[in-house]
This record gives C-alpha cells, structure tokens and sequence, in this order.
C-alpha cells in the first residue's frame, strides 16, 4: 500500500465540471485579489494535494503556529508559511465569510475562488527570523518576503484553473500520479531527490548510495521561481535528461519536475520538501549538505539536524543523510569523510564559482565532478539559452 499523505488524506481542490461552471459564473460578481507566479505555484500545488493537509491559504492560527513551533494549530508538523499577500487596496471592504476570486496579475486569468476566513497583519520580521533564521535583506527569501505585502488573506481554496506548463509537459505529474507510477512498477520504497541545480558527481553519488537500498529514485527538480544566477530549469532539465541516459538504470528512476518557488529557507525547507515529497508518494528523502542553503546562512548540516526536532512517526517520511561528498583522488572514488581516510588535498573540491567560470569559457570541469555530457549542455546553455531550450524536446525523445 502507498505511503499516506501527510495529515492523512491526498487534498483535492480542483473543481470540474458543473461545480466548475457555477464557480466561473460566481467568481464574476466577487472582488479580486491578484496574484503572482509565486503564489499560483503554491495554489497550484495546495490543487493537486502536493501541500496536503493544506486546503488554502493559512489562516492566522496556523500561520502563527507554523512560524513559532513548526506545526500546524492541530499539532501537524509543517515548516514553512504559505500565506496569500495583499494589497491593503484589495482588502478595503471585504469582511470575513466573504468569497473572493484569486486573479493572476500578469494574465487575468482567474485562478481559484477563497473563502476568506482570516485577514491578518504577517509578523515579518519575527517570520523572517524563525523561518529563515536571519532578517537580513541579501537573503533572497527575505527579500522575497520583504517585497510583498504584510497583510495576508487565509481561508480553503476551489481551484478553478492551472497555468499551463510553458515546457517539459511530459514532466508535469501530480501527487496521484507519482503515486500510480510508483506502484505500476512495483516500488514499495522510493527516496525523493529535491535539486536546484544540475547533477553532478557528488549528486549522482547520493543519489545511487540509497538507489543501493530503495526501490526507486524519484528525481524531482524544482523549476518554480529559483533566484537570477540559479541554472534555468530549461538547462537543468537537458542536463538531468542525458545524465538519465548515460547513465542511470532506466526503470529505476522517476524524473518528474517540482513546481514550486525556492525559498532558500535551509532546515526549515528541507522539512518542508520532505513532507511534500511524501505527499507524491515517497518513502524516503535525502538531506545532503546544506540542503536548500544559500550564501553562508546555514550550517553545513543544519538542515540534518533539525529533523530531530520531530519523532518519525509525526514526519512519516524517513530522511536519508548523507554527509559531505567528494572525488578522492587517492582512493579513486566518490565519497565522503565517513568513506575516506585522506585529507583534503587528496579531495578534488571546485567551488561554485569556478566551476561557472569553466563553464563559461566553453570549458567542462574535471569529469570525476561533472559528466562530460552534463558539462556539455551547460556550455551550450551558458553560450545559446535560446538553443538549449529549443534542444529539450528532441533530447526527451531521444530519452524516453
Ligand atoms: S538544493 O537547494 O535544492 O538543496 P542542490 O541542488 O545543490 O540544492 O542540492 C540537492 C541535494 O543534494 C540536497 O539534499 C543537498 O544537500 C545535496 N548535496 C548537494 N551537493 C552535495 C555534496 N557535495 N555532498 C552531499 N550532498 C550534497
């Protein structure tokens, strides 16, 4: 039998059909709050029961809840706030109980319908402090939460409508449908793989570490919104694509993208992540070094530790770590501190930096930290973004 959901039951919040209509008839007399790509990506996620127990956006109880203990007001544990903000222009004269329809401010398009059960005042600061642990600006998720409004709007969702994915369609599969897949190939143990980045070594080397004891892999590349100088999904996806080719067992792995914006939270998105990927069916989830971290805000292994704070059955999904991974030059192989006896001049390490630099001169780094193919579509994606975008395609078919 699959894995639950977390909280217990897969949410559903499309509505279709009749209900739909009566929906789009009614939304046309409610008032609006317009949202971003961010938020339709969450709403889209709260539709398919990716955020499952979520059913809409929180409401105060919760929001407090989730940023001071980590749980939800019923005790469930959730990490991160997923929150509805608006402008104190679109709150003017809406009361609670009333129905408002959620409108995409770049299209028009109306995207859901919300039952406004709670209007609050976000504590910012304090919410930028525990989430992310730092309130200071650079942080791109605290800048992110800084530049949109502090008035948010909680309450169920009908989801009505759902953007249409600009590319990679094929990799679009809800929470129900990782699922049937998993067990159409008879996986009863899956670990989930959250990136942001393309694969390289050290990536492939945790990830075929709990290959060796799980099922299936589930590689689940975010492609929301990601900061400027992240590599763009398009790239990505190419990348992972001749990476799976090259060489990962085929019937091994489910590569199915993640729709979600980053939040560059570190512990606290790792939770987050894992319980998501629990709701698409796996069982297990890896937290390598300083997962979902950016800059310097998170300790390497901060995002390890903090699933302590929590008992496995509350969590229901079991984290895999993995510490620190590297080529050693001596021994040959990947590995890590816990593998390796050697020290760190033996260890092949590229900072992020210098790895971008090679790139860009049309370069590929050492193949013991990038495949030469992987390296070759990010030379081209750094060089032509348009041709590499147009590539996905074909190199799919070649694929699949
Ligand atoms: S993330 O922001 O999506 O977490 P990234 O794509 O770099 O960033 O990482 C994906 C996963 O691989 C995370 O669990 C991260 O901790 C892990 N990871 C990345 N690089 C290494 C490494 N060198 N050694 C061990 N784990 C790593």
């Amino acid at each position: 039998m699959a894995i639950q959901a977390h909280g217990g039951r897969l949410v559903h919040r499309l509505v279709q059909g009749l209900e739909r209509e009566e929906l789009l008839r009614e939304a046309m007399s409610l008032p609006a709050i317009r949202i971003d790509r961010w938020t339709i990506s969450d709403l889209d996620l709260i539709a398919v029961g990716g955020f499952s127990p979520l059913i809409g956006f929180m409401e105060e109880a919760d929001y407090r809840s989730v940023v001071d203990r980590m749980r939800l007001a019923n005790g469930t544990v959730w990490s991160l706030p997923i929150t509805l903000p608006l402008e104190e222009s679109e709150a003017e004269g809406l009361a609670l109980g009333d129905r408002v329809a959620l409108v995409g401010a770049e299209d028009g398009v109306l995207y859901a319908i919300l039952e406004l059960r709670s209007l609050y005042r976000g504590a910012v600061q304090e919410e930028a402090q525990k989430v992310f642990r730092t309130a200071d600006e650079a942080h791109p998720g605290v800048r992110k939460l800084y530049a949109r409004p502090a008035l948010y709007a909680g309450g169920p969702v009908w989801v009505i409508h759902r953007k249409k994915p600009e590319a990679f369609t094929a990799f679009y599969q809800d929470p129900e449908e990782t699922r049937s897949l998993f067990e159409e190939r008879g996986w009863k143990t899956i670990v989930g793989f959250q990136t942001r980045n393309p694969v390289h070594r050290a990536h492939e080397y945790i990830q075929k570490s709990a290959l060796e004891i799980v099922d299936g892999l589930f590689l689940n590349p975010l492609v929301g919104e990601t900061k400027a100088d992240d590599i763009p999904a398009d790239v990505r996806m190419k990348s992972y694509l001749v990476l799976l080719k090259h060489y990962y067992p085929r019937d091994r792995v489910q590569l199915s993208v993640f729709p979600a914006a980053m939040r560059y939270a570190g512990p606290r998105e790792a939770i987050f992540h894992a319980l998501v990927r629990k709701n698409y069916g796996c069982t297990h989830f890896i937290v390598g070094r300083d997962h979902a971290g950016v800059g310097d805000y998170y300790g390497t292994y901060e995002a390890q530790e903090i699933f302590r704070s929590f008992t496995p059955e509350e969590l229901g999904i079991t984290p895999l770590f993995f510490e620190h991974s590297f080529y050693c030059k001596t021994c040959g192989n990947m590995a890590s501190s816990k593998t390796c006896p050697h020290d760190s001049n033996h260890h092949l390490t590229l900072s992020g930096t210098k790895v971008r630099a090679l790139l860009r001169d049309g370069e590929c780094p050492p193949p013991e930290f990038t495949r030469p193919e992987v390296a070759q579509v990010l030379i081209e994606g750094i060089r032509e973004p348009e041709k590499a975008s147009e590539a996905v395609p074909s190199v799919r078919e070649a694929v699949l």
